[in-house]
């Protein structure tokens, strides 16, 4: 029997927030009615915004400018343990220009970055003038930086409540020792990941104003509907006082999820002032007190037969994410192959730092780093082809083979088999390290899993109106995807009009309800929202026709902006011509239905990346990526395109460069900048190529595209280490895989 047992899951309330309703009321849509040949879903279509966004016009949070805002700055704690014994805001109060200031903090401060206070002052010079006269006493306490001090025996206590280090994940199914005793190889490998933090180009930012008890937000943010939910509930004022906007932002990877300390700061200093303050962290703040992603310390262990059959798979997994739990790595390995017999525990471990944050596919990343580099070498003990060896342990159901619940699309192995051909599989070296000289070459892979499958009850409503203009409201953002554009293609395909003929309401919390865009589930929750309420506005129109054209409404298509008889739709009535008509706008009330029960929804990927090796420095180059990826139906091929791009990138700037790095001595940040914070650069990005089997989830909602946000980042930094082993015989296993962690590796050369 399979036992699951959560004991505490770090994302608990991410994911509630991701589903805070459900929908039983809609009843599961029946299978697609696709028609065979869609004219814009699916095709390339360039950014409806993009123009806007490349010119400048585009406004962001950062470009907000009030003639009587007053800027908000907060002063933070340079100690990473300490008490707070007094704080004196009376000289930054006398500042001329200073015209309000708070306090943030009493007792302990438990990591360098906490907010101490914060003024509100007309400029930023008089705001940081003011900050520097604040008095604060502080006791000084010691702390504790990393993983290995704080599991010692006596070390500083992190956490009041609790030990520094707690169990987190408990996981088994079959019999973890039988499945070893069958196996005839056994393989234990332990692979570390760092803290990468959130750099996203925009810095965090919020604009608050009031007016009487209305509080309105702008904030670049990925959530302006659980920023509403935060800011009433950290004010405690009603929700429906709160209005939070978000037309554009530069960014978000799970620190804009949710509402941020500052942001309550910001609607503070503007409710005690009278006017809208803004608070914009600097590059430096947005380093070390937003979060990153918990760093990974894993132990994974395979048990298989001689032909690659997985007997046993087993994981001891030390997260650290801070003050705050880490991330469950155990995923990839508890669902992904097919395998009788597994045990997982995890551990949170506490130190001294910011609490971390959901970092695009929270654990997924970690853990695929160290299920798919004991896979790869694995396949090396065995003498198999590494692709060869995953699909020998292919699977069909949920949790690797051994759930009831099949699933609903799996097309992994399209991806295998496109990705595979796209790089050129058979290039790689048949044996890890079998090239000669100074430069090596290797070719890895990687897959991937990752839900994104969408939320039920996510709305849109669609209007018409008199002038036979189509506006489509929904309560989500865009977060740099390109959700404006999905929503205008999905509109306009429906409605047999062009994506530009479609104005696209979003970022506003007073829009039909919407999810954070997070976990990869905003175009497959809001997308089919669209596509109902475009579907019911098709059959009002086509209705209307036909009783004008006397003939049956099903004998009625939508096409080049007419309603018209399918025997000859040129013979139609203009959509704008019937619109003339409506006494007022007609609104379409659209509404994501259920999934279809019974069934497991999952994305699936694979990327293939081949490097060179430069075994006198230690220096990586990576020359290219393949990446295949089944998120069900390709809604616009182009953004899709680009969001696999940014996804590969990003992965690979954590496989080579990214690594958060602190002083043990002072607990203090020692990179909080993009000089000493190495992310790639144009000239480390290989040529990526995006594959989409593009197969439609039938079963998954009204249009068949599942989430695509999280699933290109997930599998890259694995696939790049594995090219690495293949090219030089020996895995590094950290990332990032520095010149000196990859000489280091070459000197030890064990053998595999
Ligand atoms: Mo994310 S971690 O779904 O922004």
């Amino acid at each position: 029997m399979s036992k699951r047992q959560m004991i505490e899951d770090p994302y608990a309330e991410y994911w509630a927030q991701a589903n805070p309703q459900g929908n039983p009321a809609a009843a599961p849509k029946p299978a697609l009615s696709t028609p065979g040949g869609f004219k814009h879903i699916g095709a390339a279509t360039p950014r409806v915004d993009g123009r806007m966004i490349v010119t400048g016009q585009a406004r962001y949070t950062h470009d907000l400018f009030f003639d009587d805002m007053l800027i908000g700055a907060i002063l933070r704690s340079p100690y990473a343990c300490a008490d707070v014994v007094s704080i004196d805001l009376g000289p930054a109060l006398a500042l001329p220009g200073v015209k309000a200031a708070l306090k943030l903090k009493e007792g302990r401060v438990r990591w360098a970055g906490e907010q101490i206070a914060a003024v509100a002052a007309v400029d930023e010079a008089t705001a940081e003038e003011a900050l520097g006269l604040i008095k604060v006493e502080y006791k000084v306490l010691p702390h504790v930086m990393t993983e290995e001090a704080s599991r010692a025996a006596g070390a500083p206590q992190v956490q009041e409540q609790q030990a520094n280090v707690i169990k987190s994940n408990d996981y088994s199914r079959g019999d973890i020792a039988k499945g070893f005793q069958e196996a005839e190889v056994v393989l234990e490998r332990t692979y570390r990941t760092s803290w990468e933090v959130h750099h996203p180009a925009e810095t965090h930012s919020s604009v608050a104003s009031w007016e009487d008890d209305d509080l309105t937000v702008w904030d670049s943010t990925q959530a302006v509907q659980g920023v509403r939910d935060g800011l009433a509930r950290s004010l405690g004022i009603p929700a429906g006082r709160v209005r939070v906007i978000k037309h554009y932002m530069g960014g978000g990877f799970g620190s804009k999820l949710g509402v941020n300390d500052y942001t309550v700061v910001a609607a503070r200093l503007a409710r005690e002032t009278g006017r809208p303050v803004k608070v914009v962290l600097t590059r430096r703040e947005n380093a070390f007190c937003v979060g990153y992603r918990p760093s990974m310390h894993n132990t994974v262990k395979a048990g298989a037969k001689k032909d690659g059959t997985l007997t046993a798979l087993q994981m001891t997994n030390y997260n650290c994410g801070g003050t705050g739990r880490g991330d469950r790595c155990s995923e990839p390995l508890v669902e992904v192959y097919k395998c009788p017999n597994v045990k997982v525990e995890e551990y949170s471990v506490f130190v001294n730092t910011c609490p971390s944050r959901a970092t695009r596919a929270p654990g997924h990343t970690q853990g695929t780093l160290a299920l798919e580099g004991l896979m790869e070498e694995l396949a090396a003990k065995l003498g198999l082809d590494p692709l060869e060896l995953r699909r020998k342990n292919y699977s069909g159901k949920e949790r690797g083979d051994t759930g009831t619940a099949a699933y609903s699309l799996k097309a992994l192995e399209q991806c295998y088999k496109l990705g595979a051909e796209k790089i050129g599989w058979e290039r790689r070296n048949k044996k890890p390290g079998a090239g000669a000289g100074r430069f090596r070459t290797g070719i890895g892979m990687a897959s991937q899993i990752w839900p994104g499958a969408g939320v039920p009850g996510t709305r849109a409503d669609l209007k018409i109106y008199s002038d036979g203009s189509v506006e489509v409201e929904c309560g989500t953002q865009d977060i740099g995807t390109g959700t404006r554009t999905h929503i205008a293609v999905v509109a306009a395909e429906t409605l047999g009009l062009e994506p530009k003929d479609i104005s696209v309401e979003i970022g506003n919390s007073d829009l039909p309800w919407a999810p954070n865009s997070g976990g990869s589930l905003t175009a497959p929750s809001v997308a089919p929202a669209v596509r109902d309420a475009a579907l019911k506005a098709a059959e009002f129109l086509k209705g209307l026709a036909a009783k004008k054209l006397n003939v049956a409404p099903a004998e009625v298509v939508l096409e080049n902006k007419k309603v018209g008889p399918k025997s000859d739709p040129s013979k139609g009535l203009e959509i704008r011509e019937l619109a003339r008509t409506f006494p007022r706008p007609m609104v379409f009330h659209g509404e994501r239905a259920d999934n279809t029960p019974g069934f497991a929804y999952q994305t699936f990927g694979a990327q293939f990346a081949e490097v060179e090796v430069d075994t006198e420095t230690g220096k990586i180059r990576v020359k290219k990526v393949v990446a295949a990826h089944d998120i069900g139906r390709v809604l616009n091929r182009l953004t899709a395109e680009s969001q696999v791009v940014g996804g590969v990138t990003q992965g690979l700037s954590a496989a080579l460069f990214e690594e958060k790095v602190m002083d043990e001595a002072t607990g203090t940040m020692v990179n909080p900048n993009l000089h000493d914070y190495k992310i790639a650069t144009v000239r480390d990005i290989p040529e990526i190529v995006p594959v989409f089997p593009d197969v439609p989830d039938e079963r998954l909602n009204n249009l068949g595209n599942k989430g695509l946000g999280e699933p290109p980042r997930i599998p890259a930094s694995a696939a790049i280490a594995n090219a690495v082993f293949n090219a030089v015989g020996v895995h590094v296993r950290e990332i990032p895989m520095t010149p000196s962690r990859v000489l280091a590796a070459l000197k030890k050369k064990e053998g595999v």
